[in-house]
């Protein structure tokens, strides 16, 4: 099933939210990416595309959406980005699918308002390795914005940090990514061991 008002607008416009670029690099940085990495929803593929070119390893994105999927697909195709895997896939019902451990970046970007955000970051956790990072991009609500899900269910950082630890994550750092949209807030954080506190 979508997660609760994750319905898209018309390409262009939500693309103009966005420097997709700069919101990864404040994320993760400007080096490559060595290793794979999964995306939860890549919509029109805004973020998708701009992860794999500085990614060595595999990019996979899970969407339930159709419309999406082939449209992330196409602009992976036209721009020569062989090593993008986009599956339509409810990951809310069933999970990302991918093995234990496997991941170096998780992206969960513009989700964790879902009905359940717990249940999607232990999968993030689950597929990542340990030491391994996950990012995460919302919409503030301590300004006005021209999208976003309603404000009584908008998180916070201060919410999404909570739920990150919850889920077995830590190092956890609030990230500026306004060079990359100013309607945005940022979190990194590390997977921990079993025997870490
Ligand atoms: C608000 S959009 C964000 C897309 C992308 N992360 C971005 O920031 O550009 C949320 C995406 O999650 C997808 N989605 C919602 N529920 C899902 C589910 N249960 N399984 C897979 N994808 C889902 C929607 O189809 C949509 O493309």
């Amino acid at each position: 099933m979508k997660g609760r008002e994750s319905g898209m607008p018309e390409e262009a416009y939500w693309e103009s939210f966005f420097d997709a670029a700069r919101v990864l690099e404040a994320l993760v940085g400007s080096q490559p990416m060595v290793g794979d990495v999964v995306e939860f929803g890549c919509g029109y593929g805004t973020f998708t595309l701009a992860q794999a070119a500085h990614t060595t390893g595999t990019v996979t994105t899970l969407d339930i959406d159709p419309l999406m999927v082939a449209r992330t697909r196409e602009r992976a195709v036209s721009q020569r980005l062989e090593n993008v895997v986009v599956s339509e896939r409810d990951f809310i019902a069933h999970g990302t699918g991918l093995p234990d451990g496997s991941q170096e970046l998780a992206l969960v970007f513009n989700l964790l308002h879902i009905e359940d955000p717990l249940a999607l970051l232990a999968e993030a956790h689950r597929v990542l390795h340990v030491g391994a990072r996950l990012a995460v991009i919302h919409w503030r609500s301590d300004i006005p914005t021209p999208r976003g899900p309603s404000l009584d269910i908008r998180p916070t950082p201060e919410q999404c940090a909570a739920w990150m630890a919850q889920a077995g994550f830590g190092d956890i750092r609030n990230v500026d990514v306004t060079s990359g949209s100013p309607f945005h807030f940022g979190l990194v954080a590390r997977r921990r061991g079993t025997d870490e506190s």
